[in-house]
Order: structure tokens, then sequence, then C-alpha cells
């Protein structure tokens, strides 16, 4: 893909999205290594702020990763991030992630289903995809009733397919397709 253009953003009724910059990465290495966000990701290491900016230098800025920031609409508070990732342009597909910052005013509010929708409608109108993906520890269900919320349909339950943290733990496929 294309890098994104840094001036996209992406319009919803309480939040909008706006691609990420280096001056988050302070505020996104503090949301994706907080407890919560690691015990829900299959990849669970802390991430470094080098690792971050190799991330964002050799994938974002490469148009291998679409990765936005989620903005409160009316004061621009930045509540987690969305991003899309493992495009595969033969096949018009991409695998959404997320993650919210780890604070009970945040999560439970619709926030993370109205970015998922955000994502999926950008994903097939503006980018022309047509199916994306996720994939979601069966335990997590906040996760799990967010993409299905935002338009996702389970499409496999794969029993013991990850060793974390000492246990085998389900995972979940889902997809949502642009019919
Ligand atoms: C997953 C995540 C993005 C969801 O964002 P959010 O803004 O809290 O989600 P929403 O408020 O839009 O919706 C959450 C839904 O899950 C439900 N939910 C939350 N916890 C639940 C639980 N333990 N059991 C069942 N449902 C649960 C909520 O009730 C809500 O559904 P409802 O509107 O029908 O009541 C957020 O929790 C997060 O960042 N988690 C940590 C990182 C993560 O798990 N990322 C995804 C990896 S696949």
């Amino acid at each position: 893909m294309k890098p994104l253009d840094n001036n996209v953003r992406i319009e919803g009724q309480n939040i909008y999205l706006r691609p990420i910059l280096e001056e988050d990465t302070d505020m996104v290495l503090r949301w994706r290594n907080s407890d919560r966000v690691m015990k829900n990701f299959i990849y669970r290491k802390p991430i470094c702020r080098s690792e971050h900016l190799d991330w964002l230098h050799n994938k974002v800025e490469k148009g291998l990763v679409y990765q936005f920031i989620i903005c409160d609409k009316h004061n621009s508070t930045p509540y987690g991030s969305i991003y899309l990732q493992n495009f595969e342009e033969q096949h018009h597909r991409a695998e959404e992630g997320i993650f919210l910052a780890d604070d009970d005013k945040i999560e439970g509010r619709g926030i993370g289903t109205e970015a998922g929708r955000l994502i999926v409608d950008y994903s097939f109108y503006s980018l022309g995809l047509h199916k994306l993906t996720a994939r979601v520890l069966a335990y997590n269900k906040a996760s799990r009733r967010m993409h299905e919320k935002s338009g996702y349909l389970q499409e496999a339950y794969l029993k013991e397919e990850l060793f974390l943290d000492g246990k085998y733990q389900d995972l979940v496929l889902y997809g949502a397709i642009h019919s």
C-alpha cells in the first residue's frame, strides 16, 4: 500500500481517527505496555522505544501498516490506537488490531466499537479492501463483543492454538466482508 497520508482524518460521531505521529510515541508505549493490553495480546513482551520507532519508520512510514490514534471528537483527547497490518493486496485483505488506554473512564463507552466500525468502512469504501480479519483470544470477551458489534463474524474457533504464560489458549478468528 502507499504510505498513509498524514492529512487523513476519519470522522465518526463521537471520535475521529488520525494517523499516528512520532510525537505519540510515549503515549502509545504507555498504552501498549499496560497490563490490560498485554494480557489480551498474542505478542505480550513489552515494546521498547527503539522497537516502536523501528515499527514507525519501517512499517508505518513505508505503508505496510496503517495506524491511527483514536481521538475524542470534541476535545481531541487521545483514547487509543487502531491499525491495519498484514495487507494482502492480491486478496484485498488486511488484519485489524486495536488497543485503548488502560483507563476505566475510557473502556466500555463504545469507543472501541465506533473505532472498529470506522476502520471497517474506511477499509471497504476508501481503501477498496474486501475483507478485514481479527485474531482474538477466546477469553477476551470485550474484544469479541466489540468486533461482533463492528461488523465481524466468527469464522473459526481454534482450540488450544497458542501457548501463553504457561497455558494453552483458544483463539477466535473473525472476518468482516464487504457485501
Ligand atoms: C477490546 C477493546 C478495544 C474494546 O473497547 P471498548 O471501547 O471498551 O469496547 P466497547 O465499549 O465499544 O464494547 C465492549 C463490549 O464488550 C462488552 N464487554 C466488556 N467486557 C465484557 C466481558 N467481560 N464479558 C462480556 N462482555 C463484555 C461490553 O459490555 C460491550 O458490549 P455492549 O455494548 O453490548 O454492552 C478494549 O477493551 C481494549 O483496548 N482492550 C485491551 C486490548 C485488547 O484487548 N485489544 C484487542 C486485542 S484482539
